[in-house]
């Protein structure tokens, strides 16, 4: 019996499984990439400007993801707290992805616009200040890191060869825009802080209408 000759060595039985199981994960997982639904922006995204695009990277490097996640699974208790639950559109052009898988901390995904500017900064400087049972770090020194914008433009290149569709200006104006806010006459460079406060305050934005 055919059937025996593969009961009877491993070695075939385990490419034989591989195969079934490698098959079964590419049905699943090869739709992904050519479905609108996963594939297409949710209306009116757009790129993240030079300032918030380094203070997603200030995220990245941080951790923030380890304590907090940017995804909002559609149950009740979740879309009542955070407000609608994320879909696949909105992430488009986020490389990588910052969904995390802990939550420490709140969901992020639609924190955009539910605090102040003010309320971030005093947050980051020191969460304590006000919310007094936080166990979050403080990031007070972030207001004396300056923002690097040399390599923005960069940054925004290579995003584009993924798909991110920031324009030759968007390129260009990169380093002029991260250049500093102006003060009276004065050009203040960003800290690390405007950045990521820029950065949390665009945070599922776009869907935010749709609860
Ligand atoms: C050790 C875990 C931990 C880390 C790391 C952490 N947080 Fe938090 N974060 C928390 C906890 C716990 C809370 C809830 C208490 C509070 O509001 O401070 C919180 C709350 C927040 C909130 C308010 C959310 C809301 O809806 O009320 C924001 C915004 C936030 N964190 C941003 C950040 C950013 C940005 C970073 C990275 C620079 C970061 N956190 C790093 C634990 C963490």
């Amino acid at each position: 019996m055919k059937h025996e000759i593969v009961e009877k060595n491993v070695g075939l039985m385990m490419v034989l499984i591989l195969v079934v199981i490698s098959f079964g994960g590419l049905v699943e997982i090869t739709p992904l990439f050519f479905q609108e639904a996963t594939t297409k922006p949710v209306e009116g995204l757009k790129p993240l400007n030079a300032l918030q695009l380094e203070g997603r990277d200030v995220y990245v490097r941080e951790g923030c993801y380890t304590c907090h996640s940017q995804m909002i699974r559609p149950f009740r208790a979740e879309t009542e707290r955070y407000g609608h639950y994320s879909v696949a559109g909105e992430f488009v052009y986020d490389h990588p992805f910052q969904w995390g898988s802990k939550r420490t901390g709140p969901d992020l995904a639609r924190v955009g616009g539910r605090y102040s500017d003010d309320w971030h900064y005093a947050h980051l400087y020191n969460p304590r200040d006000v919310v007094p049972e936080s166990i979050m770090p403080t990031y007070g020194w972030m207001n004396n890191a300056k923002v690097d914008g040399s390599k923005t433009a960069t940054k925004m290149e290579r995003l584009r060869m993924v798909g991110v569709p920031y324009t030759d200006e968007d390129i260009a104006g990169a380093q002029q825009s991260i250049n500093g806010k102006q003060e009276g006459n004065n050009l203040v460079a960003y800290s690390e802080m405007d950045a990521l406060v820029a950065y949390l305050q665009q945070l599922g934005t776009v869907l935010k209408d749709a609860r």
